[in-house]
């Protein structure tokens, strides 16, 4: 999905783009200041300069945060009551067009603010005028970002609850289930398919405590910084912060108007979060590979080959592997952005928009089709996954831990169940395979309970502590997991 919307917009200046703005006297963005300049832009300046293409996602913000600003003149007594009603009218109405998609919006008003304001004079005359007292596009747009975002991270985080009770389920289904357990990509030991499962979860539960954190950065009040200095008006700032739902008012205006960091702060935990998916994504392109066989992926997360007609493609992981490199490069660029920026307000921060943008729609998509296939889009195939834990000698420390606490130290142990690997390695076969007396072989101290320890089974049950793969802590795990949910 791309931030970017090309405005609807009749060539600049004709006069159809005049009537379809439904403008009375339109004038430009740039003749509005037109008395300092002796010009007017060139269109590629004015396509250049214009960010109304993809900051109108804004609207609604704008729109919520001129409401309390005005509220506020009025009850300051800034703003005269018939022109507080009449910036009420105006602005539903405006809002309603907007939902219905009859408002047009202009190259000539540069951005969403210029363009509501535009249209909000048209129908309401002089009151839409007055709306701008005591504010700078710059306090503006700083609140309407933060107000945007604010939003799209609740939804993010109902995403995100979504897709970890999606793996606490299937968690909790395979809390016996046994895989190998791999380091550097070679089979170490068992663990439990569940286990597996409740390790992303538990990575997803500190990217929600980071954004929950971030959240409360985003919500604080820039408005009333105004362009960079305060304001000569006698404003009440905490009304307006109050009005919209912020849990404070920023201190100081030249940080209010300029900073952009709860952005940047953002963006690194969206993009935690990409990296994280990333790492189960490629886990599912692994796992799906008919070599390992692990799972099968539901057919509408994935495509066939142009070419080879028995290809299935596991598409949905592969790009969710791809898109997190997407969203690291918006935190990159926004750090970029920010880097040794001046105080305070510099143009270059309209620059914040489409990576923001593109990372809230990148997440949210990612979060919402990873929960429906995790929900019920994998074929768990347990028997491959016992019998790529058998190929691996996966029990041998569970041999090792065995002689230790029949008395040989580790070190010895470890060198004992080397040789019995390597022997067994020769013949094709696993450890429990060899016979006891085979095993006597490497080390004298090989009861004939031996092999009780060399199951999986064995293995798995043998990690029973809090933190272990054995099947009970896992359903004690994903208990904890699950309580620990958010409700909703
Ligand atoms: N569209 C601008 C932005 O996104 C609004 C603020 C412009 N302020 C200014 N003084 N040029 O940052």
């Amino acid at each position: 999905m791309s931030a970017r919307q090309p405005p609807v917009d009749p060539p600049a200046g004709s006069p159809a783009a005049r009537s379809a703005a439904g403008v009375a006297d339109a004038v430009t963005a740039h003749e509005r200041w037109s008395g300092r300049f002796a010009e007017p832009v060139s269109d590629i300046v004015k396509r250049y300069t214009a960010s109304v293409g993809f900051d109108r996602r804004l609207a609604d913000a704008d729109i919520d945060g001129s409401l309390a600003h005005a509220r506020m003149l009025a009850s300051t007594g800034i703003l005269a009551a018939a022109d507080l009603a009449a910036i009420e009218r105006g602005l539903a109405q405006i809002r309603q067009e907007i939902a219905d998609g009859r408002f047009t919006w202009s190259l000539d008003q540069e951005d969403v603010h210029l363009n509501i304001e535009k249209r909000l004079t048209a129908l309401v005359g002089d009151a839409g005028k007055r709306l701008h007292t005591a504010r700078s596009r710059n306090d503006q747009v700083a609140t309407d970002v933060r107000l945007w975002l604010r939003g799209a991270i609740d939804e993010i985080a109902r995403r995100l609850v979504a897709l970890r009770r999606a793996l606490i389920d299937l968690a909790e289904a395979h809390a016996a289930t046994i895989m190998p357990g791999f380091t550097h990509l070679q089979v170490a030991q068992p663990v439990t398919f569940g286990h597996h499962l409740l390790a992303y979860e538990a990575m997803l539960a500190r990217d929600g405590e980071r954004l929950a954190d971030c959240r409360k950065r985003v919500n604080r009040l820039p408005l009333g910084a105004a362009a960079l200095a305060g304001t000569s008006f006698p404003i009440d700032r905490a009304q307006v912060a109050q009005a919209l739902g912020f849990d404070a008012v920023i201190g100081n205006s030249l940080d209010a108007v300029s900073d952009r960091d709860f952005a940047i702060e953002f963006a690194a935990a969206a993009a935690l979060v990409m990296i994280h998916l990333s790492r189960f994504a490629e886990e599912l392109v692994l796992w799906s590979s008919p070599r390992f066989g692990f799972v099968g992926l539901a057919d509408r997360f994935c495509t066939g080959s142009s070419i080879m007609p028995q290809k299935k493609n596991p598409d949905v992981p592969e790009l969710v592997r791809g898109k997190s490199g997407r969203v690291v490069g918006h935190l990159v660029a926004l750090l970029a952005l920010m880097k040794a920026q001046p105080l305070a307000y510099n143009k270059d921060n309209q620059e914040d928009k489409e990576p923001l943008f593109d990372t809230v729609d990148t997440l949210s998509d990612t979060l919402a089709i990873m929960a429906d296939l995790v929900a019920t889009g994998i074929t768990v195939r347990a028997d491959r996954m016992r019998a790529a834990a058998r190929e691996g000698f996966a029990t041998a420390t569970d041999l090792a831990d065995y002689l230790v606490r029949r008395g040989a130290p580790f070190r010895d142990a470890h060198e004992a169940v080397a040789r019995a690997v390597r022997h067994a390695e020769t013949k094709g076969v696993d450890l429990a395979d060899l016979a006891l007396a085979e095993l006597r072989q490497f080390s004298p101290l090989v009861g004939d309970d031996v092999h009780a320890v060399l199951t999986l089974e064995g293995s798995v049950a043998a990690r029973d502590h809090e933190g272990g793969t054995a099947p009970a802590r896992v359903r004690a795990a994903a208990a904890a997991a699950r309580a620990a949910l958010p409700p909703g």
